[in-house]
């Protein structure tokens, strides 16, 4: 006799359903398809040759230790060299506030488990990333999605909902997937401002921002924080309260940040994602909440991928920074890309058809005419081999039905020019039948009319 599973299924698992982003990478494993549709990069910008000589001198030099069982948080040089790169970005924080995770797919899990209660609200930017909704909703979060214009977030329509009593917010200040937009620094300020004003603190998820790919850098959230929080106190950051003063200054003579902002970013997009390779950064309290919950999730992410990225990031030496110049060559491809398809879509795209225009990062997000329904469409897509994500996916409440995601970093130039063509062939279709239709039914009220 077979057990019968599906009843013994958690409450939680109710309404769960796969991602319609997993479906479609499935599609991308057939070489006919043109894909825009998973946020994948570009395999031929992938490292492999450093790859292959930091595993080398990783197995020769510290092979025993490279294939052990290893710390929760994450071995210990890589969390020191990821405390230092955030400095750069003007993140004050010690390799205590850094939890090594396996991709930061796992990082909202974990904050999930830790944070959310069933019924919980979770206040999003919306559309948002798909991924954060799926890992939340197993925990059976709510969501109070906030909508964005070219600018992101709007903020002015933020004090509604956080009056609403959110446990957080979700927020992806740069290049945002789905949306390809950038929060402005005065929208950032004000964000910031609300997050204090009303106590609901704020999950930065970082995954894009070394992927600018014109203008300036801006300051993260957990930047603007520290700097409110100083501003605030008119003490200085040091006697701001920022700090844990509990605890003392680490080996490395930096004090354990605290503030309202956790911090995600991930290797996945300038390394590579089969690493599955991210971090949180975090108060104190917030990294040994996670540690714990990473316990019995996977122990602690594989030891040999942390020891090769660090050996990688270092090049063995103190000092060395590759990653620097292999983000430079990414940054090349991606907005030679970017301008690609956005060339493509000038020429083939019709008029009631709109998108955003982003800055960096892998995507741009697309506005058919209310009457189209883009999930419809993707079916005539595949027939004519081109794939994306439809909007809906990425709307906590299943709207957007007009909407879809194209991804730009994936396919070389002569492919983007003729998927976007072939998009561009949909979508006039699609408009012609439904002017068509409109005309006939205008036709038939003037013919009943007179
Ligand atoms: C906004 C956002 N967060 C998290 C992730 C997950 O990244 P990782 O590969 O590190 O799990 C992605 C991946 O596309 C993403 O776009």
């Amino acid at each position: 006799m077979t057990t019968p599973w599906n009843h013994r299924c958690a409450q939680r698992m109710q309404g769960m359903k796969g991602s319609a982003i997993r479906e479609l990478l499935k599609l991308t494993e057939s070489p006919d398809i043109i894909s825009f549709g998973g946020g994948m990069p570009a395999p031929e910008v992938f490292p492999v040759d450093a790859f292959r000589a930091a595993t080398e001198r990783v197995l020769l030099k510290q092979g025993q230790q490279a294939l052990q069982y290893s710390a929760t948080e994450g071995y210990r040089p890589l969390r020191e060299w990821i405390a230092k790169k955030m400095a750069t970005y003007g993140i004050e924080s010690a390799p205590e506030n850094v939890l090594i995770t396996s991709g930061s797919q796992q990082a909202l899990d974990l904050l999930g488990k830790v944070l959310i209660n069933p019924g919980d609200l979770i206040l999003t930017e919306k559309p948002t990333y798909l991924g954060a909704l799926q890992a939340w909703r197993a925990y059976q979060a709510e969501f109070t999605p906030v909508p964005m214009d070219q600018d992101g977030l709007q903020v002015n329509l933020l004090e509604e909902a956080l009056t609403a009593g959110p446990k957080f917010m979700y927020i992806l200040p740069n290049f945002h997937n789905p949306g390809g937009v950038t929060l402005s620094l005065e929208r950032r300020r004000k964000l910031i401002e609300f997050s204090d004003r009303y106590g609901v603190p704020i999950i930065e998820d970082d995954p894009y921002g070394e992927l600018r790919y014109e203008g300036e850098h801006l300051p993260p959230l957990v930047v603007i924080d520290s700097e409110q929080c100083r501003n605030r106190s008119g003490r200085g950051l040091e006697k701001s309260g920022y700090y844990d003063e509990s605890k003392p200054a680490n080996g490395n003579g930096r004090a354990y940040m605290r503030g309202n902002v956790i911090y995600l970013s991930t290797f996945s997009k300038t390394l590579a994602p089969g690493l599955r390779l991210a971090w949180v950064v975090a108060p104190v309290e917030v990294i040994e909440r996670c540690t714990v919950a990473k316990q019995g999730m996977d122990l602690h992410t594989a030891t040999l991928n942390q020891l090769i990225a660090h050996e990688i990031l270092t090049g063995g030496e103190e000092g060395a920074d590759f990653l620097k110049g292999h983000v430079r060559l990414i940054r090349d491809v991606y907005r030679e890309r970017r301008d690609v398809m956005l060339t493509a879509m000038e020429r083939h795209f019709t008029t009631p058809v709109k998108w955003t225009y982003p800055a960096g990062g892998l995507f741009l997000w697309v506005t058919l005419p209310e009457y189209l329904d883009a999930a419809a469409l993707l079916k005539e897509a595949v027939e004519r081999k081109v794939a994306y994500v439809p909007g809906s996916a990425f709307h906590p409440a299943g709207d957007g039905h007009n909407t879809l995601r194209l991804n730009f970093s994936f396919c070389n130039p002569e492919k983007i020019n003729e998927g976007i063509k072939r998009l561009g062939e949909v979508f006039s279709e699609a408009i012609e039948r439904h002017e068509g239709m409109s005309n006939e039914a205008s036709f038939a009220i003037r013919q009943a009319t007179i």
